[in-house]
């Protein structure tokens, strides 16, 4: 198949060498994410993965994408995001066992600040951009804090993830199929704190009501899809990194082509909604308007549901406090 170069994207990943990236690029260069347009990457790392960097561009070349017209390898941030379309944050340290996401709070941090100000110095002024980076929700809290001139809107973090495993976790007790379930709301951080919330919940169209029992909900559906991160790094010894890249291209691939439902969850800067104050980077129910993420409004909240989401919420806080001693934002 020919692919005109009059209809490109531009594409900066950070860490594009590590687990991540290695799923992530073939997903990209085939197409799926940015449909019929050509590809051009930029794989941002530095140190070691420069190297290994390299290696993975060889082995783009060697797949021979009719999506992919070139692949560049940059140190520097204001050449790896200038004139990007997209951008995705993925470049940072994982956690190991044992860990919280937020303890690597401040080591990440210091990667986001520059990589904000390159953003908003070199992007295309319309860029939109993905942290994954962990923890993804303040890291690009620190991105947006630097990104002078971006809109909030432009910059996200992600808990498709979360939505994904979600989605997955009530398919598997309802014994039906994942594409038959929408109106999965995941609220508030990417961490053990966040609120995965069936509320809304549709199979086929239709509400699903009581067909879910409470006491599974609140002792193993919360809790399981909460720390399924954490279970995953205990039995593969490693933290997600195919799972991550696919819900990656989910979040992009929506954000470019357009979503099939009405809503799915998105970490974005706070405009106030549901009480969250503004600024925090906050998974919402989001849908899509005129190409830009936009919370959902009007949903009518429980005791349950304001408890939940002031519990994440007051961590995100906790959190971003953390970096404002810290200097980073
Ligand atoms: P990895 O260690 O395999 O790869 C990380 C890569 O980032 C390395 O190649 C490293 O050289 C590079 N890197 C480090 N600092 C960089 C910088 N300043 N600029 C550019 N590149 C840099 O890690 P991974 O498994 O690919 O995970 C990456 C991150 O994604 C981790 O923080 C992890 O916790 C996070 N993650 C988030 C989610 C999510 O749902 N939000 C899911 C899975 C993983
Ligand atoms: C995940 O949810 O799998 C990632 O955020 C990795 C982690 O540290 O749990």
């Amino acid at each position: 198949m020919y692919v005109p170069d009059s209809n490109i994207v531009n594409v900066a990943v950070t860490g594009a060498a590590g687990q991540i990236g290695y799923s992530l690029l073939w997903r990209i260069a085939n197409g799926e994410v940015f449909g019929n347009r050509r590809v051009h990457l930029r794989l941002i790392e530095v140190g070691e993965g420069l190297k290994a960097a390299k290696g993975v561009a060889m082995e783009l070349m060697d797949s021979a994408f009719p999506f992919l017209g070139s692949v560049k390898i940059e140190e520097d941030l204001h050449e790896g995001f200038r004139d990007v379309h997209a951008a995705i944050l993925v470049g940072s340290k994982p956690r190991g066992k044992g860990e919280e996401r937020a303890d690597l709070l401040v080591a990440n941090g210091k990667i986001f600040g520059p990589q904000g100000k390159a953003l908003a110095e070199a992007a295309r002024p319309d860029v939109k951009v993905l942290v994954v980076g962990n923890p993804a929700n303040t890291n690009a809290a620190i991105v947006a804090a630097h990104a002078k001139g971006l809109a909030p809107q432009q910059i996200t973090a992600m808990t498709r993830l979360d939505h994904n495993r979600a989605l997955a976790q009530v398919a598997e007790r309802l014994d039906v199929h994942v594409s038959e379930l929408s109106h999965m709301i995941v609220w508030g951080n990417h961490s053990a704190s966040q609120f995965p919330d069936v509320t809304e919940l549709r199979l086929n169209g239709h509400p699903v009501g009581n067909k879910l029992d409470e006491a599974w909900l609140t002792d193993e559906f919360i809790p399981r899809v909460a720390k399924r991160g954490a279970e995953i790094i205990e039995v593969r010894g490693h933290s997600s990194a195919a799972s991550a890249a696919s819900s990656a291209v989910d979040h992009m691939r929506d954000w470019f082509q357009g979503i099939d439902t009405e809503w799915v969850s998105v970490a974005l800067p706070s405009d106030g909604s549901y009480g969250v104050p503004e600024g925090i980077v906050c998974s919402f129910p989001c849908r899509l308007v005129d190409d830009q993420w936009e919370i959902v409004q009007g949903l009518q909240l429980s005791d349950f549901q304001r408890e939940r989401l002031d519990a994440t919420v007051a961590e995100l806080q906790e959190e971003f406090e953390t970096v404002k001693r810290e200097g980073l934002v």
